[in-house]
């Protein structure tokens, strides 16, 4: 595991952002797992001013996003499909065809999450998976105990969780989902090259745990120890609490 420390978050930002272009050049048409939250906002700007200034090729690009809540309604600004078309994919010119986000929606559940592994085997696997981390420690919305042989599923969503991401909903915790569709921790470890990033001062504890502290599956991210190619990006604050 490769750890690079960034003076502020903007420069983290831009870190990977340049990390992500390099694999956009060098592949071609790339497949990207994407994730959400506030941290990745800034890097799909940064990424969206760079391709203007200097295109690699975005939007030749196929996508899989992590997760999506579940119970939203269709047209919800909430959703994460909503979040990605905002964010990146009308500006970068990426079709519904491109882009995949786990289907919150499904009368299957079951079978959408079976066809969405499907579907990223037959893009040819992720060539760059792009991951935040919650304060629970999750990698997608893999909450504590979760498998790391565990692949696109249904899953209940933590009350620390509901709470981290009660702004998006106008700041209620009890407005947040209380459930949602992830890639598995397994899925997230077949992408080739994984890349994290965590910015801000309330995430330097759980960065130093899952860092540094004893491999568990009550924080998925320590799960990362286990592939071979993970880049983890922080900035100062993010990186506050670990130990030389
Ligand atoms: C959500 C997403 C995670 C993301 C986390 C961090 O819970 N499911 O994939 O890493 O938010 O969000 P933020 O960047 O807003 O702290």
């Amino acid at each position: 595991m490769k750890i690079i420390i960034r003076p502020d978050a903007t420069a983290a930002c831009t870190t990977v952002a340049d990390m992500m272009r390099t694999v956009v050049r060098a592949k071609g048409r790339a497949v990207l797992g994407l994730a959400t939250g506030r941290t990745m906002e800034a890097v799909y700007a940064d990424l969206l001013s760079q391709e203007a200034r200097d295109p690699v090729g975005l939007s030749g690009c196929t996508t899989f996003n992590l997760d999506e809540y579940c119970g939203l309604a269709p047209d919800s600004a909430q959703s994460y499909r909503a979040y990605m078309e905002a964010h990146l994919f009308e500006a970068a010119g990426l079709t519904r065809a491109q882009t995949h986000v786990p289907d919150g929606r499904a009368s299957d559940i079951d079978a959408a999450c079976t066809a969405y592994e499907n579907a990223i085997r037959a893009a040819g696997g992720i060539d760059l998976q792009l991951l935040g981390i919650g304060e629970t420690g999750h990698i997608g919305f893999n909450e504590p105990l979760s498998s790391f042989a565990s692949r696109t599923r249904r899953v209940q969503l933590d009350a620390r969780t509901r709470s981290q991401n009660a702004e998006m909903f106008a700041g209620l915790d009890e407005d947040v989902p209380t459930d949602a569709v992830t890639m598995g921790v397994g899925t997230i470890l077949e992408a080739r090259r994984i890349v994290l990033l965590a910015t801000g001062a309330a995430k330097a504890g759980i960065v130093a745990r899952a860092l540094q502290g004893p491999i568990t599956a009550m924080i998925s991210a320590t799960a990362l120890h286990f592939h071979p190619d993970v880049t983890v990006v922080l900035d100062t604050a993010a990186a506050a609490d670990l130990v030389d």
